[in-house]
């Protein structure tokens, strides 16, 4: 009886197999275009192995497996191998379209549901017109970015507007003009495409685009100005706190520019409002004296000696007033 009991027990336990923990409810899951994500799904028990299950996602109202389907290969990850009760699935190289709803699903029926949501990239200053300055034989940065650095833009194209076209300057150089010359400033990270023109000539002052969609597009105005006509000393202490596009070494700061008039000034100033305090007290001072001595006067009027004095000074006073 009780060997009976122990095989049901068994039976029910192999029956059950992989229970999914979050059953019956929609996980959600945010990535970015480029990156990676796993969406999670494991046997609630760590013992258990789910002999089969399955990933799908949503298309059109219909399921697919995503396995077995060409959009994933070469993106999908599983890791139930290693450790069993791990069904996680793991996309890499995200793109926009991966924003769906996934299912995993193990055989007893189990279910639970990951809402993947994938974020792009969305240019900083989208479809906007930018100036851009830089001086001839230095280089220039061309800022642009996603509003999410963490999103790769799936296609980055520079361009440079010549002949009423524009022509590829980054990745692919098309223009003789400028290879070896423009560089992505900052390649590890996904979302930063600022791009750095060194040597630049005048011929390089036209309008450049960046380019990560028809939706998404940035232009600058670029303009080559001389060595000559540096300013030396007004940009220095204004551009330091303000974000330049300009790359250009600036000169050394002049901090004692202003200083030498301001001293001049002081040092005229300062002896004129001395001798003007100077003035004020010593006139003031010459009053103090008298009523101190007028003080020193009641004072010594007030001594018993002189007693008789005292009315008289009090009555003229008494009259003054
Ligand atoms: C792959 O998924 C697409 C929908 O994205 C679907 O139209 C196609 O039939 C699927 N292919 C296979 C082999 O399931
Ligand atoms: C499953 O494996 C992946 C990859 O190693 C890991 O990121 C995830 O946390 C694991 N999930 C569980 C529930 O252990
Ligand atoms: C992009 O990278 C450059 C160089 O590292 C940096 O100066 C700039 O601030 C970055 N842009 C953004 C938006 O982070």
């Amino acid at each position: 009886m009780r060997d009976h009991l122990y095989l049901f027990i068994f039976m029910l336990h192999f029956s059950t197999g992989c229970i999914v923990s979050n059953v019956q409810q929609t996980i959600e899951i945010t990535g970015y275009t480029g990156g990676s994500v796993v969406l999670p799904c494991s046997c609630a028990d760590p013992q258990s192995t789910a002999t089969t299950f399955t990933w799908e996602f949503e298309h059109g109202n219909r399921w697919f497996q995503v396995l077995q389907n060409e959009t994933y290969s070469g993106r999908s990850v599983l890791f139930n191998e290693r450790s069993p009760a791990n069904l996680s699935l793991l996309i890499t190289d995200l793109r926009l379209n991966d924003q769906r709803y996934y299912r995993c699903k193990t055989e007893p029926n189990t279910v639970i549901y990951v809402q993947l949501k994938v974020k792009g990239c969305n240019l900083f200053g989208n479809r906007e017109f930018a100036e851009v300055s830089g001086y001839s034989g230095e280089s220039v940065v061309l800022p642009c970015s996603c509003t999410e650095l963490l999103a790769k833009p799936e296609q980055i194209q520079w361009t440079y507007f010549i002949e009423k076209k524009h022509k590829e300057i980054y990745p692919n150089e098309q223009i003789e003009s400028h290879k070896n010359r423009v560089k992505l400033l900052n390649p590890n990270t996904p979302g930063n495409l600022s791009l750095r023109i060194s040597a630049l000539t005048t011929e390089d002052q036209e309008i450049y685009q960046c380019y990560v969609s028809p939706q998404q597009v940035v232009a600058f105005r670029l303009t080559v100005l001389h060595a000559e006509e540096k300013p030396h000393v007004h940009i220095i202490s204004l551009t330091t706190h303000q974000p330049s596009h300009q790359t250009q070494e600036l000169p050394p700061p002049q901090q004692s520019h202003h200083t030498p008039q301001y001293v001049y000034i002081l040092v005229t100033v300062f002896p004129i409002v001395l001798l003007l305090v100077f003035l004020a007290l010593s006139s003031r001072y010459g009053k103090d004296e008298v009523a101190f001595s007028s003080v020193v006067y009641v004072k010594t009027s007030s001594t018993p000696a002189h007693a008789q004095n005292v009315p008289e000074y009090v009555n003229a006073s008494a009259k003054q007033t």
